[in-house]
């Protein structure tokens, strides 16, 4: 299926690309509320204010997709900026999704790390259950067949 974009006013920020629905695809970091609103919206678990304002500070390449001034969407990479890259909290609100907005966020992220021009920057990801289909259309592969990634909770809530 494909999407039909066109221009629109950004809120603040780069816009990358938006569409007919109003939506903005812009470089620019959520607030903390705006951020813990889209992580509830999707059924993640929440985090305490400190530790997002910490995250979002710390985060390499933020974008966020802006409906009538909500924050629809959300994306981020983390990483050390040159070789080794975490694609990561890829959110889209269930209201708006299966529009192509997750698409725009993960492309303007992918752009923007591939903007940095150094030479083999690898970019990882782990996929929700049932999601790596969606990465791979980013030319995202399984680095091996078993474990496709490992993750571990601290302190969990
Ligand atoms: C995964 C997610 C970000 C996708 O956002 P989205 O805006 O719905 O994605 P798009 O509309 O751009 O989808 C593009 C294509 O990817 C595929 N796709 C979308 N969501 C998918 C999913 N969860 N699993 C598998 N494929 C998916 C669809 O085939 C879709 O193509 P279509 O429009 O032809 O049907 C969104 O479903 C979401 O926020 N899920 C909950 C949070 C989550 O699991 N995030 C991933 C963290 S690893």
């Amino acid at each position: 299926m494909t999407h039909a974009y066109a221009r629109f006013t950004p809120l603040s920020g780069k816009v990358v690309s938006c569409s007919t629905m109003a939506i903005a695809i812009v470089h620019r970091k959520p607030s903390v509320a705006e951020f813990e609103s889209v992580v509830a919206s999707v059924g993640f678990r929440g985090h305490d204010y400190a530790a997002v304002e910490i995250a979002l500070a710390n985060t390499l390449f933020c974008v966020c997709a802006i409906e009538e001034q909500q924050v629809v969407g959300i994306g981020r990479v983390v990483g050390d900026g040159a070789i080794s890259f975490l694609l990561t909290g890829v959110m889209v609100r269930p209201s708006h999704q299966r529009r192509g907005i997750g698409t725009l966020i993960v492309q303007a992220l992918c752009n923007a790390v591939e903007g940095l021009r150094y030479k083999n920057m690898m970019m990882e990801v782990v996929p929700q259950p049932g999601s790596r289909s969606f990465y791979e259309r980013f030319g995202f592969t399984a680095s091996r067949s078993e474990p496709l990634g490992m993750v571990r909770w601290f302190n969990e809530a």
